[in-house]
């Protein structure tokens, strides 16, 4: 199974974001991830949904909403009517889980959960078979260009057997220090779908050429 690629926005030059996602988009990219965050759950303020509102017409790619934010709850109609087509929440901002997940799922979008580096998987058991995807945050979530943490692989790995013992088809996402000397393990360990902000966004190489090299990997 070919692993998916899905730039993160973060790391992208704003004074021409639709330049770049439309970059992303003819280089093969399979997902543009939207990294939202709000100076209370994680330290940083990144942007809200009018950003999904502006890449909509730009690009044909799914818009995958990651909600690093305090109550997603509150904020989950308006990404949903900018134009967002997943959206996945931690578990470490949901005391009701089940009904924001149930919630992401009614207002026609794909749901996710995510979980920082030190949340066990044991939190997903009573979910999994809910979510149509899981992200494995393999830096702590907040900033752009950190290492990746090596235990992520194994948790991946330990993810991978949770979700084929129930039959779940449920996506793997791996997010957080994907790049050139990590991506192969990652997909090895069955990640399907993997962010990457700085290895993508930089100005060492175009897009395209950092999505190529990336590709050429897994
Ligand atoms: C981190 C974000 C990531 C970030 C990844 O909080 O969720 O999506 O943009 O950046 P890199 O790929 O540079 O580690
Ligand atoms: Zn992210």
């Amino acid at each position: 199974m070919t692993v998916k690629l899905a730039p993160s926005i973060l790391a992208a030059d704003f004074s021409r974001l639709g330049e770049q996602v439309r970059e992303a988009e003819a280089a093969g990219a399979d997902w543009i991830h939207v990294d939202v965050m709000d100076g209370h759950f994680v330290p940083p303020i990144s942007f809200g949904p009018v950003i999904v509102r502006w890449l909509r017409p730009v690009t044909g790619l799914p818009l995958d909403v990651h909600l690093m934010i305090e109550q997603p709850e509150r904020h989950l109609e308006a990404f949903a009517r900018a134009g967002t087509d997943r959206i996945t929440v931690h578990v470490e901002t949901c005391p009701h889980l089940h009904r924001t997940i149930q919630q992401i799922k009614e207002l026609g979008l794909k749901a996710g959960v995510t979980l920082n580096p030190a949340t066990p998987l044991s939190t997903l058991v009573e979910i999994l078979p809910e979510v149509d995807l899981v992200l494995i945050m393999s830096v702590n979530p907040g900033f752009g260009g950190q290492a990746y943490i090596p235990g992520s692989t194994a948790k991946i790995a330990h993810l991978r057997q949770m979700l084929d013992a129930i039959n779940s088809p449920a996506e793997i996402q791996v997010d957080g220090g994907v790049n050139g000397d990590t991506i192969a393990e990652i997909a090895r360990a069955g990640a399907t779908v993997l962010v990457a902000g700085s290895a993508i966004f930089n100005d060492k190489a175009p897009v395209a050429e950092n999505i190529e090299r990336l590709r050429a990997l897994v």
